[in-house]
C-alpha cells in the first residue's frame, strides 16, 4: 500500500485536484471529508457525532477520523495507491498512517502541499458549489456549470456546503492554522513535501504535481 498526500488548507483545491488526477494516475481519492458527509448524510452514527464540529469548522476527534480511515484501508486492496485529501490534519493522525502503511510494508512517498494566498481561499469558498447527487465540484466564476445551479456531468442541484457561510469558512482557516499547519514540519523531516503554487488555474496545478509523480521521486 502506498500514498501520496494532498495537503493544504480550506479551499486550497485538494478536492479539485484529486478527481482530476484520479482519472490518470491511478490513485484512489480518500478524501475524510467527502466520507464524513456522506455518513451525515446517511443519519451514520459517526455523521451524527461529528455533524457538530463539521457546522463549526473544528476538527473532528481523531478517534472518529481514525476508524473511518483504517475501516476504508482494511477494504483494499491490499497493493492500492491512495491519494489522502484532508487526511491526515493532526499529528496523531499522521502517525497512525505512518504505522498502517509500514505495517503492510508501505508508505507515504509524496505530500503535496498547496500553496494559495488566503483572499483567493475565501474567495473559492464562498463561491464554490455541489452536486448533490454525485459530488462534482464547481465555482459559480472559476469553474463554473455549464447551466447555472445544474450539474454537467448528471444533471444534479448544486448546493453550498452549510460550513462555506462566512463566519464557519473563517473558523476554518485559523483551525488549518492552529492544527494542521505543523504537518508540515512533520512531513519536511521527512523530505516528502512538495510545495506546488496553487493559486492559479487547475490545470497547472495537476500538471506540476503529475510531474512529480511521473518522475517516481521518492517512489
Ligand atoms: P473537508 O471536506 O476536508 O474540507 P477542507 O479541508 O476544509 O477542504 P475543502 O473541501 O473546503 O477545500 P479543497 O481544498 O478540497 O478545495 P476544492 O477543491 O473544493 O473537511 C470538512 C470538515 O470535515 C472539516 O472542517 C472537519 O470538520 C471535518 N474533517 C474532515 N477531515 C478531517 C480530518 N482528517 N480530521 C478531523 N476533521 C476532519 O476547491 C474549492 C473551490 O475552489 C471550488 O469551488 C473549486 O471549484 C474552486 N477551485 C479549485 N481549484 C481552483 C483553481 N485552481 N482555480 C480556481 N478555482 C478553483
Amino acid at each position: 500500500m502506498q500514498a501520496i498526500i494532498l495537503l493544504g488548507p480550506p479551499g486550497a483545491g485538494k478536492g479539485t485536484v484529486a478527481e482530476a488526477l484520479e482519472k490518470t494516475s491511478g490513485y484512489i481519492h480518500v478524501s475524510t471529508g467527502d466520507m464524513l458527509r456522506e455518513a451525515v448524510k446517511e443519519g451514520l452514527p459517526v455523521g451524527l457525532e461529528a455533524r457538530s464540529y463539521m457546522e463549526k469548522g473544528e476538527l473532528v476527534p481523531d478517534d472518529v477520523i481514525i476508524g473511518i480511515v483504517k475501516e476504508r484501508l482494511a477494504r483494499g486492496p491490499d497493493d492500492a495507491r491512495y491519494m489522502f485529501d484532508g487526511f491526515p490534519r493532526t499529528i496523531n493522525q499522521a502517525r497512525l498512517l505512518d504505522e498502517v502503511l509500514e505495517s503492510g510494508g508501505g508508505r507515504v512517498s509524496h505530500v503535496f502541499l498547496l500553496e494559495v494566498p488566503r483572499e483567493v481561499l475565501v474567495d473559492r469558498l464562498s463561491g464554490r458549489r455541489i452536486c448533490r447527487n454525485c459530488g462534482a465540484v464547481y465555482h459559480i466564476r472559476n469553474i463554473p456549470p455549464k447551466v447555472p445551479g445544474k450539474c454537467d456531468i448528471c444533471g444534479g442541484e448544486l448546493y453550498q456546503r452549510p460550513d462555506d457561510r462566512p463566519e464557519t469558512v473563517l473558523n476554518r482557516l485559523e483551525v488549518f492554522e492552529k492544527e494542521t499547519a505543523s504537518l508540515v514540519d512533520y512531513y519536511d523531516r521527512k523530505g516528502l513535501v512538495r510545495r506546488i503554487d496553487a493559486a492559479h488555474d487547475r490545470e497547472g496545478t495537476v500538471a506540476e504535481i503529475t510531474k512529480y509523480l511521473m518522475a517516481g521521486g521518492s517512489e
